[in-house]
């Protein structure tokens, strides 16, 4: 059983009244975060790591921060696993990587970055173990493991190392690009985790294919799972900017994988952003993502905080190949206070049906049938006048779901992220439509029908928008809405 420590109890306390911070999804102490790092299951306990700059909410100066769970649902901070050195490979950042079990001596493999970090030649593969369960980190003394990227290659990237054991030896893969002809992931071999070889590209993408999603020039946190007899290879595209994580589907044979095809993980694009997956001690594969902010550097500052990790997703495959995802049922021991609504009917004119339940850390369970609706959703953090909202919907013509958060923030609203997000969602014949919907004050995580995930981050400035409502366009039933208020988990 571990405690916080003293210095995040009281940061953490400092930022109680600030009503934009998530309550039940993991953020750091204060300041910044981006990416899960090295998630690890050890001695029953989830270990997690994430790019962290203990010192101001923006990303610079990139430390690998600790937490620890019992649960997957509430996390106790340790002290930082990893700062940046002085003088060597890691000189100006711990950048992303990953965590091995070496033969019971934890291991991480991460990203040193020395000198200018947009060089694909500072960006170095480098080492540490601890000998004390986690708690403490030594660097190796002969970092960086890999110098420099393969001779030969034009990379504009280099980085975020994924290692694996197969056929009694490691595997590693580097997250690349290569210049001018798409994002790749490049494959090492080793023995012991010090001396890496050279094989070659586990996977090449084509940035000159339109298919959606485009997959970019360059490909971050590359992962690969084997998910029952298929493999997935997951990356994240960034081009000059972060844009989204996607999915590969194919096959993996003679260590190259041959990508038969794509699609994002979640349809928040940014939102939930350089994905990460373990498998636990149970067999799950369970991913987290990062949830960046929707509002200006500005206002990050001035919040103190920046940066929010998803909930915990466990992964499988359909019949189709295409990826299911669903939160952990652990996160349901959160649930509180319950409203059950059931078989609304929403013909004729329903738009904006207010709903008795409010709340700004919710869960909202809902089973519509679609009927002929030309568009059905449901509206969050909703002022009692509708002047702010959040729209959740499906529509069928073109088939999508969506979240609109146009009026998600009234006053003033320039140094926020007003848009509307869809992706392509087709409901089956006959098949109802399945809303998981998770609020946790700005931040949005929805889950439709299993299969399609799009999460988002508002910032209402009224302190009543906090309504809920249900509204269709057309003939639509609600077979039945089940919403909690979710507890804190700090
Ligand atoms: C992904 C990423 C990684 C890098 C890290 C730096 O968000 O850009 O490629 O290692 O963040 O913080």
């Amino acid at each position: 059983m571990h405690s916080s420590t003293e210095q995040s109890r009281r940061l953490r306390a400092q930022q109680n009244e600030d009503w934009q911070r998530p309550r039940y999804h993991f953020s750091p102490p204060a300041n910044w975060m981006n990416d899960p790092n090295g998630i690890m299951e050890w001695q029953g306990e989830i270990h997690l790591f994430y790019q962290h700059n203990p010192y101001a909410p923006i990303w610079d100066n990139m430390h690998w921060g600790h937490a620890v769970s019992e649960d997957l649902v509430h996390w106790a901070d340790l002290p930082i696993a990893l700062a940046p050195g002085s003088g060597g490979p890691d000189a100006d950042g711990c950048w992303s990587g990953c965590t091995v079990n070496n033969d019971e001596r934890p291991t991480i493999l991460y990203t040193g970055v020395q000198g200018d970090w947009a060089a694909p030649q500072n960006q170095r593969v480098c080492l540490a173990t601890s000998r004390d369960g986690l708690n403490t980190w030594q660097k190796y003394a002969g970092n960086p493991v890999i110098a420099h990227p393969p001779d030969g290659l034009d990379v504009n990237g280099f980085r975020d190392p994924f290692v694996w054991r197969e056929d009694g030896q490691w595997f590693m893969a580097i997250g690349a690009g290569i210049r001018d002809i798409g994002g790749a992931v490049l494959l090492y071999r080793s023995a012991d985790l010090l001396r890496w070889q050279y094989l070659h590209p586990l996977c090449i993408g084509d940035m000159q294919d339109a298919s959606d999603p485009w997959t970019g020039v360059l490909w971050e946190v590359p992962q690969l799972h084997r998910l029952g007899d298929a493999h997935i290879l997951i990356a994240t595209i960034w081009d000059n900017d972060p844009l989204y994580s996607v999915y590969f589907s194919g096959r993996y044979r003679n260590h190259r994988f041959i990508i038969e095809s794509a699609d994002k993980l979640d349809y928040g694009d940014r939102h939930f952003y350089a994905a990460h997956t373990i498998v636990d001690s149970r067999g799950r594969h369970i991913m987290w993502g990062f949830i960046g902010e929707g509002r200006s550097v500005a206002a990050q500052q001035a919040a103190g905080w920046s940066g929010v990790l998803s909930l915990p997703r466990v992964l499988s495959l359909q019949a189709d190949g295409k990826l299911a995802q669903v939160p952990a049922p652990e996160i349901e021991s959160l649930r509180r206070k319950r409203h059950r609504y059931v078989n609304i009917d929403l013909s004729g004119d329903s738009a904006d049906l207010a709903l008795d339940a409010r709340g700004d850390a919710l869960e909202i369970v809902a089973e519509f049938d679609a009927g002929a609706a030309d568009e059905i959703g449901i509206k969050v953090r909703c002022s009692p006048d509708f002047e702010e909202e959040t729209y959740i919907f499906y529509q069928a013509r073109p088939k999508q779901l969506g979240i609109d958060r146009r009026r998600s923030r009234r006053r003033p609203a320039s140094e926020f992220s007003t848009d509307v997000k869809t992706g392509d969602f087709e409901l089956g014949v006959d098949e109802n439509l399945r809303l998981r919907i998770f609020v946790d004050c700005s931040v949005i995580e929805v889950f439709a029908n299993d299969r399609f995930c799009i999460s988002s981050r508002v910032y209402p400035s009224r302190a009543d928008s906090a309504g809920v409502a249900v509204s269709a366009l057309g003939q639509a039933r609600i077979v039945a809405l089940d919403i909690w208020t979710l507890a804190a988990i700090w």
